[in-house]
């Protein structure tokens, strides 16, 4: 099994996904700093992983914390916070992970400091632990939805890797796959950061899943073809309206999905869905440095000085979601109303 991010004795490890899919090397973070590199410097990437890298971040600073009383530790916290909910702006998860373990510091004021350090060590590996079932009931849920033979397309990398294990996208295809499902993965390259050619086919090549790696700009034609029977993304925030922040170049996939009648579906864990957010224009895009697109493997693509823009995602409209899959089942359009329910639900559920 990829061990994407894990908890050790001797600190946070990651894979290095930056190496990845020439290198299988791993990171050891010892401070929420290193962390915060990994997260900013792409080393762990995608939504729910991210997010749990976060808690573990927080966890391993107040780890390393030489606070005393309850009120040093909680301005620690305080700053840790910070410093790692300032690495990237799109994924909800970063946020819910950060507001999670604030959450359960604030629940633990009253224990004493070496008390509090073992709870959220034990909170981060929880959410930890969460992720994959959430990724697995994603992957029951989902799994009805694809065809029986055929091609799926996925875009970006939203499997094992982007994720504590299992992947949500990815896993809704490896549960069909579990069901004898004969399904072969079309897998968009995602330019500029390759995480479909890099990622996604290293680990459905790892799995012995039969997959393609297309260039962004081949999607069209393929489903032209008639090779591609449904799609199936991941997501970084979904709005209360349904609209989803993804991987740049979604848009362009659900909207070629809409002109060719192929139903295009989002798998994501409730920890990604943002009811606190109207619709997909009040979602953070996140900008990145222009060198992710002028240059691939260090090598110089563009003439020099010519004008780069480098948005790490866009927004796809809802009308064009046929379904949202989450681990407590899926929602359809009017999506404020199907999320809402879901919401409830699992409220009800938690609450005690
Ligand atoms: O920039 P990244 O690689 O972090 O972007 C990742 C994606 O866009 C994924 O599709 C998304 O986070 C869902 S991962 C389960």
């Amino acid at each position: 099994m990829i061990q994407t991010l894990e908890w050790t004795d001797s600190g946070v490890r990651f894979i290095d996904q930056t190496k990845l899919p020439t290198e299988e090397t791993y990171i050891l973070c010892k401070t929420h700093q290193q962390v915060a590199d990994v997260i900013r410097n792409m080393v762990v990437r995608g939504a729910p992983a991210i997010g749990v890298a976060a808690a573990m971040g927080i966890a391993l600073g107040v780890k390393n914390s030489k606070a005393s009383t309850v009120g040093e530790l909680k301005a620690e916290v305080d700053e840790i916070s910070d410093v790692l909910g300032k690495t990237r702006p799109t994924a909800v998860n970063l946020f819910w992970a950060i507001a999670r373990m604030r959450d359960r510091f604030e629940s633990l004021r009253i224990r004493p400091v070496p008390e509090i350090k073992q709870a959220l060590i034990e909170e981060a590996r929880r959410m930890h632990a969460e992720d994959i079932r959430a990724n697995q009931a994603i992957g029951r849920h989902g799994a009805g939805l694809m065809p029986a033979s055929g091609g799926v397309l996925t875009h970006c990398n939203a499997g094992a890797l982007a994720t504590c294990g299992y992947g949500t996208a990815l896993g809704v295809i490896r549960a069909a796959i579990e069901q004898g499902k004969k399904i072969h993965v079309y897998a968009d390259e995602t330019r500029p950061f390759l995480q479909g050619s890099r990622l996604t086919a290293w680990e459905l090549m790892k799995d012995g899943i039969p997959t393609t790696v297309i260039s962004d700009n081949m999607a069209g034609a393929i489903m032209k073809q008639g090779k591609i029977g449904a799609i199936v993304v991941g997501a970084d925030r979904i709005a209360r309206n349904g609209d989803v922040a993804n991987k740049i170049g979604t848009y362009t996939v659900a909207v070629l999905a809409h002109e060719h009648a192929i139903p295009f579906y989002v798998a994501a864990p409730f920890s990604t869905i943002d009811l606190a957010t109207s619709d997909g224009d009040q979602i953070p895009i996140e900008q990145r440095g222009a060198s992710e697109v002028t240059h691939i493997a260090g090598k110089q693509m563009v003439p020099d000085g010519v004008q780069v823009e480098n948005p790490a995602f866009d927004v796809t409209p809802a009308k064009y979601v046929t379904a949202i899959i989450t681990e407590r089942g899926i929602a359809r359009a009017p999506y404020e109303e199907s999320l809402r329910k879901l919401a409830e639900e699992l409220s009800a559920m938690t609450s005690p």
